[in-house]
Parts: C-alpha cells; structure tokens; sequence
C-alpha cells in the first residue's frame, strides 16, 4: 500500500517503511555489502537489495562464505532477489532467506541472460504465466515478508499488456513492482523509456518504482515526471557515482544527505576498505575492477584509471595505481597521459 504523509512520500509494503523511495538496483557482481555499505553511507537510499541469488543453490550457500550472502547489521532494509523457474526451489530458498533476516524476497523477472533463459527463469518465466502464477503462489504461501517484482516493459511497448501483467502481480499478493524501462532483449545501450511505466503505475495500487538510465538528479526528476512512478531504482548511475542517490534524496525528496561536498578519492578508497573487511582476498581483486570500470566514468580521463587496475595482478598493485591516478588528477583531468 502506497501512503502520502504530510505531503512527504512515504512508503509502506506491509511492515517495512521505505524511506526515501531510492533503491539500490541488484547488480551480479556490484550489489554486494561493500557497494551497499559505500551507497548507503552517502544517503538518500530508503531500499537496498541483493545481486540475484539462483534458488537452487541458496539453500546450502554458507553466509561465513559466501560474498553473495555477505552482509553488515546497517544494510537495511535489505530485499534479497531469487532467480529460478523452478517451483520446486522456492521453499528452502525461503526457509533459507528467512534464517538470512531478509527484509523482503523479490522475484527477477527480467534478466534475459541465456542461462537464466534455459532454465526458464527471469524474463522466461515472465512469459509463461502459468509458471509464473504457480511461483509467486508458492513465495506467497512460503513468506509474510514483502514480496516484489522486478520487471521490464514487455515484449513490445503495449500499455494494455504492461497493466494486466501488473494487476496479476497485484492479485497474486506482490507488494512491490520495479519496472525497468527498456523491452525485453533490449541491450543497455539502448535509451531507456520511462513514460511507458506510467501504464504500471496507473493500474495497481501497490507502489511501482522507475528504474533505467538514471544518472543525475535531473535524470530522475524526469524519470518520475515522465513514468509517475512512486519511487526509483538507481543502478549503474549509482556506481558510477555512490553519492548520487544522497543528491536525488536531498533535492526530490528533502532527505539529508549525509555528506554534501564529496572527496572522490576518499570514496574510491572507502570502497577498496569496505571489501577488504568483507571479502578474502581473491574474491577483492574482481570486485575492485568491476566498480572501477563504472566508478572511472566520473572522471575525464578516467579510462587510465580504469585500465591501470584493470592490468592490475593484485589490490595492492591496484591501489598503488589508484593513488597514483588520484594525487595526479587535477592535471589528469586536463592532461591525458600524465600518470604512468
Ligand atoms: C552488471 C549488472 C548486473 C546486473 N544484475 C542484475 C541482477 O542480478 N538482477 C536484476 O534484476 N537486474 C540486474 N541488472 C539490471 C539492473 O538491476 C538495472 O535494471 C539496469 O542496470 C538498469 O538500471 P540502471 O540504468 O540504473 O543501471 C544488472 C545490471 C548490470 C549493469
């Protein structure tokens, strides 16, 4: 149920408040507990959630271990996203979730990647509905805890087809759909297209949150006039820059950022702490190199950020390269090839 106190839009999805209405999009590889902690700490995230988690596997996925499952008391509230197409995996999944303290369960139903295709799951099981219909029976069965979607907008844009997949979500008991704005299929580099969400949110009346190609506040001043949307879910954007849901926060929805003027290279190096308290050591290295490669975007000349750690063998290498990037960027940004 979406609630509007005193002109402020809080929301509510049974028990959990969400507060502003910016989530942190799941992310393979991204999403982990350093990149929450790091987003999280710059403000303006109201719901943060997990890269997705295959159901088959989750049940015997060992939380000391496992960087998917890695998590700090301050990541809250966290909804942890499955992936399947099996029916026969969503109840230890939940059992399994419910032991983790999940804040919430989400369902993908937009990842259009061939494995996930094979085994019916993600944007597949989006379009057998019977499938789907039996899934989303057996989470509602299994769980009290929110329930969200996260889709796209179709096989082609169609307001009609958008809005009655979204009132069966409704029906079914979902709490929560996140559309993102691009077809299924559709590569990121194609534009997303936030005014088809409006047919989403116009049919149900359980909160649908924007997502796609938000990269600025004025990005997401657009997205949320565009699709009305009650909410938004920053992904990319939020990696490229983690402060930018503190900027959307404080200007659209008059939440403190938690720090204003923001050192570029004391986030980058904040990150680079946050895995190494989390992650053994050759789980770091990857996870460095996949936020540097949207992280460098916020700089000029940030490709020489990006391939120095890139051809990085350890983090200690990388750091050293990174330190090197940052003490010279002033320059860098007006010099392209100064730091070697
Ligand atoms: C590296 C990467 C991994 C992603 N992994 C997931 C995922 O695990 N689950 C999911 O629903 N979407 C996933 N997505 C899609 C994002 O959640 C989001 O819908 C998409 O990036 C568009 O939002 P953005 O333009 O704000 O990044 C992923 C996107 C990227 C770039």
């Amino acid at each position: 149920m979406s609630l509007s106190l005193n002109n402020v839009n809080m929301l509510k999805i049974r028990d959990l408040e969400i507060w502003p209405p910016i989530a942190l999009a799941p992310m393979v590889g991204l999403s982990h507990s350093g990149l929450r902690c790091l987003v999280q700490g710059l403000g303006g995230i109201g719901l943060l959630y997990t890269e997705m988690l295959a159901a088959k596997r989750l049940p015997s996925d060992n939380p000391k271990f496992s960087p998917l499952l890695t998590r700090t008391s301050i990541e809250k509230p966290l909804i942890y996203q499955l992936v399947t197409g099996d029916i026969e995996h969503i109840g230890a999944a939940v059992d399994k979730l419910h032991q983790l303290k999940a804040d919430g369960v989400d369902l993908n139903l937009g990842c259009p990647a061939p494995l996930q295709k094979k085994q019916g799951a993600g944007s597949s099981l989006c379009q057998n509905r019977s499938n789907l219909q039996n899934i989303l029976r057996e989470l509602r069965k299994k769980t009290n805890l929110p329930l969200s979607v996260k889709i796209r907008l179709g096989a082609k844009i169609d307001d009609e087809a958008l809005a009655a997949s979204c009132r069966f979500y409704e029906d079914e008991g979902v709490d929560l759909i996140t559309v993102h704005g691009r077809l299924i299929g559709e590569k990121f580099c194609r534009k997303a297209r936030w005014a088809p969400i409006a047919a989403a949110k116009n049919a149900v009346s359980i909160p649908v949150f924007a997502n796609g190609g938000i990269f600025s506040v004025d990005d997401a001043r657009r997205c949320l006039d565009e699709s009305g949307a009650d909410g938004l879910m920053v992904g990319r954007g939020a990696v490229e820059q983690p402060w930018l849901c503190g900027d959307i926060g404080r200007e659209l929805f008059g939440s403190p950022a938690k720090v204003e003027v923001v050192d570029k290279r004391e986030v980058y190096f904040n990150f680079i702490h946050l895995i190494e308290a989390r992650f053994s050591e050759e789980k770091r290295l990857g996870r460095l190199k996949q936020f540097t490669r949207y992280y460098a975007g916020t700089f000029k000349f940030g490709h020489q950020l990006a391939s120095r750690v890139q051809s990085s063998e350890t983090v200690v290498e990388a750091k050293e390269r990174a330190e090197c990037f940052f003490t010279t960027t002033t320059k860098v940004e007006q010099t392209p090839g100064f730091c070697n």
